[in-house]
């Protein structure tokens, strides 16, 4: 079996104080590695697009915004001093409310302090919250936190369990840049519900983060909640993990959110450089280019050997695949973007499915992530068998699956940095939002929209408003046997199967009064009654 030349890792290989980006073992062991950093050189207009975008560009046409999470981290490169003003101003508000917090100034209703946090968000307002809460948890941190992210109310129900007494003790903060999104507003009235129950008046409990004048901006007002942060049009849901959205949980929870934004910032700083060959993002965005044809040709398998690093492949999923996944191009051809990212980590994997990376269809190609410091250093290192630790084995399974992988002829590449820290973590964001950035201008679509999203929003409501329809049917004739048509015609639609799928989860619910007739196992004679 040929194997790679050490020279060919050298001159694919990137080295940089922040990350390690090696690019090899993309390739089979005879590649010419002149002409891939030839083709690499070719990125230089992508990153120059991304110096245009940071600097205030519409990069969003069709929703005519800037994209400006970059100032996030680095507000004096804001295009302008309100907004400056306002990151600056939120940030500062961020870290004395989490000190007034944490010092007890800002207190629960019945006295004492509080000890946890509940998070009700989805999608952007949710996934960074949740990577950061996990990648960066120790035993100092100051509050616990718990999400609710669904509208499943048997998932709500388990983390109010969770939860229980300390319900009390619980400051919630609703996050929608929107303010509109069910499934958080569903979580906020659970939530309240929840506090009303326990005797506790829930707005003495509650902030907002959300984008002014929204529905939950009103709502949030009119009740009176402890507070409010904002959210601004030109960050976007899955890149707002620096503004309030991520900030605020983050600061609650005690991390260091000053160190977050510096190692973002310092991301920043190495990936805004004009040269690809020298710019890491332009690397890694170069790589899944390589690897996926620029037309998502191979699924991105994101592989941490670092359980801190567990949910970075949940984070990732969103950022990418809601950022590439698009049916046209800027200039409305149907392009059809994308790239299928999903993972979890090693050496975990190994034990699943690993066996069908190395042996299986050739569809993906994997993105090993390396963290070099094993233990946190107040931690004494123990030998499993002599001069060697379990972090050693770690290492090892991950060299082991690398080559495995790579003598089997499947692409892979790797990433390596030093440690889990916040400065690490605010860096990796960076680095993999900017890399989204790039593929997106280079293979010519809006990173920054989501038509799909809103378009499974609409199809959502529509279902409701049916179920309205149907209920009203339902309950004008109780206690009598209907077939499916018959209730169909008399909730005015011909679309049975909708109807069928509305009465089939009502009949789920105990209490809802719904019931499927036995008789005929078809949807099409399915027989129905609403007992009153
Ligand atoms: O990235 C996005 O834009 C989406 O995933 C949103 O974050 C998600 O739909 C939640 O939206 P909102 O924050 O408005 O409630």
């Amino acid at each position: 079996m040929a194997t790679h030349p050490f020279e060919t890792f050298c001159a694919l290989h990137l080295d940089t104080e922040l990350v390690a980006l090696d690019l090899s073992r993309l390739y089979a062991p005879d590649v010419d590695a002149a002409a891939v950093r030839a083709r690499l050189a070719t990125w230089a207009p992508s990153c120059e697009a991304m110096r245009q975008l940071e600097a205030g560009a519409v990069a969003n046409p069709d929703e005519n915004r800037m994209v400006g999470h970059y100032w996030l981290r680095a507000s004096r490169l804001a295009p302008n001093a309100q907004l400056r003003g306002a990151i600056e101003d939120t940030l500062d508000r961020v870290q004395r409310f989490a000190a007034d917090v944490h010092k007890g100034r800002i207190a629960p209703q019945m006295g004492g302090a509080f000890d946890r946090i509940l998070v009700i968000g989805i999608g952007g307002s949710a996934l960074g919250p949740q990577f950061m809460a996990s990648a960066l948890t120790s035993p100092h941190d100051r509050l616990a936190v718990h999400f609710f992210d669904n509208t499943d109310p048997d998932g709500i129900d388990r983390t109010l369990d969770q939860i229980g007494v300390r319900l009390s003790t619980t400051l919630t903060l609703v996050i929608s840049k929107s303010g509109g999104t069910k499934e958080t507003r569903n979580g906020m009235i659970e939530a309240a519900a929840a506090y009303h129950r326990a005797g506790l008046d829930f707005a003495r409990h509650a902030i907002a983060v959300t984008g002014e004048g929204s529905e939950l901006d009103r709502v949030a007002k009119a009740r009176n909640f402890l507070g409010t942060f904002p959210m601004w049009d030109w960050v976007g849901g899955r890149t707002s993990v620096f503004s309030a959205v991520g900030l605020l949980p983050a600061a609650l929870q005690g991390l260091d959110i000053a160190d977050l934004l510096a190692g973002a910032a310092a991301m920043d700083d190495a990936t805004r450089s004009l040269d690809p060959l020298d710019n890491p993002a332009a690397w890694l965005a170069f790589a899944w280019h390589e690897a996926t044809g620029g037309a998502g040709a191979r699924d991105m398998v994101v592989l941490p050997y670092k359980d801190r690093l567990e949910l970075f492949s949940r984070y990732l999923q969103q950022l990418v695949m809601e950022s590439l996944g698009k049916q046209f191009d800027l200039a409305g051809r149907e392009v059809c973007q994308g790239i299928a990212v999903y993972g979890n980590k090693g050496s975990t994997d190994q034990h699943a499915y690993v066996q069908q990376l190395r042996d299986g269809v050739r569809n993906f190609f994997v993105t090993f992530i390396e963290v070099l410091q094993d233990r946190q250093e107040d931690r004494p290192d123990l030998e499993v068998e002599p001069g060697i630790t379990s972090g050693d084995y770690l290492s090892g399974f991950l060299q082991g699956t690398r080559t495995a992988l790579t003598d089997a002829g499947r692409p892979n590449l790797t990433l390596t940095v030093h440690d889990c820290g916040a400065h690490t973590i605010g860096a990796l964001i960076a680095l993999y939002d900017r890399a989204v950035g790039l593929y997106a201008h280079r293979v010519g679509i809006n990173a920054y929209h989501q038509p799909g999203v809103e378009a499974g929003k609409k199809a959502a409501q529509a279902v409701i408003d049916l179920q309205h329809q149907v209920v009203a049917a339902l309950r004008r004739q109780p206690n009598s046997e209907r077939t499916l048509a018959d209730l169909a015609a008399a909730a005015g639609t011909d679309d049975l199967e909708a109807v069928f799928w509305i009465l089939r989860h009502l009949s789920g619910q105990p209490h809802s009064g719904v019931d499927r007739v036995d008789g005929d196992p078809s949807p099409a004679g399915s027989v129905w009654e609403y007992v009153a």
